[in-house]
């Protein structure tokens, strides 16, 4: 065997088996994505020019397997060759980073004083950040990234029946699979209000709220990133920001608007920043995103609204001068948004190349 799956390779480090990941793209490509815990060898040009000796200088723990990783899996074929005809227990991983985009792992939230339990559902592969909140038999799944089955099948293992799916908003750098996991699981649909969607869902309104179990989850209506935006609040102190608010960050408004449509939207994220701000510092933070690969650690992607109080400083400014910060500082936007766009109002979810659509690193925050 030559190659190794995503899917192998995603449990052999949830496992914490040993195995010496090679990445062997160029630093400019390593530096926009990786995968945690893997090497870097700048040997990229010497095997694309066949020369037989690109890893002549290079040292590896010895009995542990080597997986070589590049952008399609091609170069990483040439690699893994190579390391084999040193002896050395070599695979290439089956469609490089752009299959590894699917990638995920877990944590649990740890919640002593709750009966819900919260598990953050991490896509390692893209930065993409989606939770199951439970109560007993009961779960809610929100912002669904991934296939639809990694999110049934670990209901199944931790025997839970999946009740409602819900979405923070309209995403536009990932494929929401919400619509066909509440599908596939029979949930109920829950989006924000709003006239963006061209498919059938239930809105949820501001102050609305669903009981899963015992457990109460308050939709507070946040509009800025974009304008249906909405956040949701367990129990009164765990608040699911999606693309509102981030550790170290806030969302960008600019998306899909025009200039008078992103001053609008800058200032009523200003505005939503303030109602969430108002809630108590404790409050544990839980964000639609992260804008770098998810080690396989198990420590959840989280912050407290104290800690983002000392860590954001833009969200202290006056309105204006939030305003003039948030404006200057717009990234790139995300390759292939307005396509992604389109299909999530549409409802639509692609069979194939659907990682081709997704491509690149995370780009929702403003830090
Ligand atoms: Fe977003």
């Amino acid at each position: 065997m030559m190659t190794i799956d995503v899917e192998t390779l995603r449990t052999w480090l949830e496992e914490g088996r040993p195995v010496t990941v090679l990445d062997i793209r160029p630093m400019h490509e390593r530096v926009e994505w990786a995968i945690p815990g893997s090497i870097h060898v700048d040997a990229y040009d010497a095997l694309k020019a066949n020369d037989p000796k690109a890893f002549a200088e290079v040292e590896l723990p010895g009995n542990i397997p080597v997986v070589t990783v590049c952008a399609a899996g091609k170069t990483s074929l040439v690699a893994a060759q190579q390391l084999q005809a040193r002896g050395i227990q070599a695979l290439s991983l089956d469609g490089g980073m752009k299959a590894w985009s699917l990638a995920w792992n877990i944590a649990e939230i740890s919640l002593p004083s709750s009966q819900a339990r919260v598990i953050q559902v991490r896509r390692t592969g893209k930065g993409c950040l989606s939770y199951f909140i439970s109560v007993g038999k009961t779960a809610v799944v929100i912002d669904a990234s991934l296939d639809p089955q990694v999110y049934l099948d670990l209901a199944h293992h931790y025997g839970w029946q999946i009740e409602c799916v819900l979405d923070t908003h309209i995403h536009a750098d990932h494929l929401s699979r919400s619509r066909r996991l509440a599908q596939m699981s029979g949930a109920t649909l829950f989006l924000p209000d709003q006239t963006r969607v061209s498919f059938p869902f239930t809105p949820i309104h501001d102050g609305d709220t669903l009981e899963p179990g015992t457990a109460t989850l308050t939709a507070l209506h946040t509009p800025g990133h974009t304008p249906e935006s909405t956040c949701y609040l367990l129990d009164q102190h765990v608040l699911l920001t999606g693309d509102t608010l981030f550790p170290t960050g806030v969302g960008r408004p600019d998306l899909a608007a025009d200039a008078d449509e992103l001053e609008r939207r800058a200032s009523e994220l200003y505005t939503s920043l303030r109602t969430l701000l108002a809630l108590p510092p404790e409050t544990i933070v839980l964000p639609g995103h992260t804008s770098t690969p998810v080690a396989f650690n198990s420590d959840p992607i989280a912050s407290t609204l104290a800690d983002i109080q000392e860590q954001v400083g833009v969200i202290h400014a006056t309105r204006e001068v939030f305003l003039q910060q948030i404006l200057a500082r717009i990234p790139p936007t995300p390759p292939n948004y307005e396509r992604i766009v389109k299909l999530n109002e549409a409802g639509l979810l692609p069979e194939r190349d659907v990682t081709e659509l997704e491509a690149g690193a995370n780009r929702c925050a403003i830090s």
